[in-house]
C-alpha cells in the first residue's frame, strides 16, 4: 500500500473536522476524494502532508509515519494545494528552482530538471517571464509539476481543476492519467462528477468529516445500483445545499 490512514481524525476547537478516517491507497492508482464543501477532505490531505497534527489516529505514506517520519514523507510527496503555491515575480526556471533548492536539489541537475519540467508543459518559450503575467491556466501548470521536482513517488492534489477554463481542465486530467501511466499514486480531491467518473480507479465519498463509501468506482456503482458517480454521490449525501462558511470570519462575528 501506498498511503494507508487508520482513523485519522481532526478537531478545531470541537469542531471534528476529519472523524476516524481510514483509507488504503494502492500504488500506482489514482484515488479520489469526493465531498461536498466542508466535508473535511483538505483537512484530511493537510493531515498526511504533515502540515496539520492529527488529533488522533495514524496514517503513513510509503511505510514513513505522517507523525514521526515528517522529513521522508515530505520527500516522497508531490501536493498540489488550493492556492498557487508559486512566486509571481519569479520567472517560471526561478520558482522550480526555489523549489527545487528547498529539496536540497542544486546546480546542473536542478536547472536540467526545471527545463525539462517546462517542457514538459509547453512553456519553455515563456520560461524566463515572471509567472504572475501568465494566464491561470498556465500558472496551473508550472503549479503541477512544481510538485514533481524531487521526482516524488506520491502525488496528492486538492481540487487541480477547481476554476481553470475548460482545456485547462482537460490538460490536467491528461497529466493526472499521465503520473499514474508513470507508477506514481495519485491521492485527489474534486467536487466534479465527470473527473470523477474519467479519472478514479478508487473513490472514498466523504461527508461531514466521516466516508460514508469506499472503493473501487465499478464496485461502488454495482453495489449501490445506481449508473453513474454523480447519483452515487447524490444518494449518499442528500441534495440539499451546503452554504460553507470560513470557520475564522465566523468567529469574528460577520
Ligand atoms: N484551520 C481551521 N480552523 C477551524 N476550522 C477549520 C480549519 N480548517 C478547516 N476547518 C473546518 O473544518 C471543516 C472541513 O473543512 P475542509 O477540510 O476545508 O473541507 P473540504 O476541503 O472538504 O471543503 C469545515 O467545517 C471547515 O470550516
Ligand atoms: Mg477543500
Amino acid at each position: 500500500m501506498s498511503i494507508v490512514t487508520e482513523n485519522l481524525t481532526k478537531t478545531f476547537n470541537g469542531l471534528v473536522a476529519v472523524n476516524g478516517v481510514s483509507l488504503k491507497v494502492t500504488k500506482g492508482t489514482i484515488f479520489g476524494l469526493l465531498g461536498p464543501n466542508g466535508a473535511g477532505k483538505s483537512t484530511f490531505l493537510r493531515m498526511i502532508c504533515t502540515v496539520l497534527r492529527p488529533t488522533s489516529g495514524h496514517g503513513s505514506i510509503e511505510g514513513f509515519d505522517i507523525a514521526n517520519d515528517t522529513n521522508e514523507v515530505r520527500k516522497t510527496i508531490g501536493v498540489v494545494q488550493e492556492k498557487l503555491l508559486l512566486y509571481p515575480t519569479l520567472t517560471a526556471i526561478e520558482n522550480l528552482e526555489f523549489f527545487g533548492r528547498l529539496y536540497g536539489i542544486r546546480g546542473k541537475p536542478l536547472r536540467e530538471k526545471a527545463e525539462a519540467l517546462i517542457e514538459e508543459v509547453k512553456l519553455t518559450s515563456v520560461k524566463d517571464r515572471p509567472v504572475g503575467t501568465y494566464s491561470t491556466g498556465m500558472r496551473q501548470r508550472i503549479n503541477l509539476v512544481r510538485a514533481l521536482i524531487h521526482d516524488p513517488k506520491v502525488i496528492i492534489l486538492d481540487e487541480p481543476t477547481n476554476g481553470l477554463d475548460p482545456q485547462s481542465v482537460r490538460w490536467v486530467r491528461d497529466y493526472v492519467k499521465r503520473l499514474k501511466e508513470r507508477n506514481l499514486t495519485v491521492l485527489v480531491t474534486t467536487h466534479d462528477m465527470h473527473e470523477a467518473e474519467e479519472l478514479m480507479d478508487e473513490l472514498a465519498i466523504m461527508d461531514r468529516g466521516g466516508v460514508l463509501a469506499v472503493g473501487r468506482t465499478a464496485d461502488l456503482k454495482r453495489s449501490q445500483d445506481v449508473a453513474t458517480i454523480e447519483d452515487l454521490f447524490l444518494k449518499l449525501t442528500g441534495r440539499e445545499l451546503r452554504d460553507e462558511v470560513s470557520s475564522r470570519l465566523k468567529r469574528r462575528g460577520w
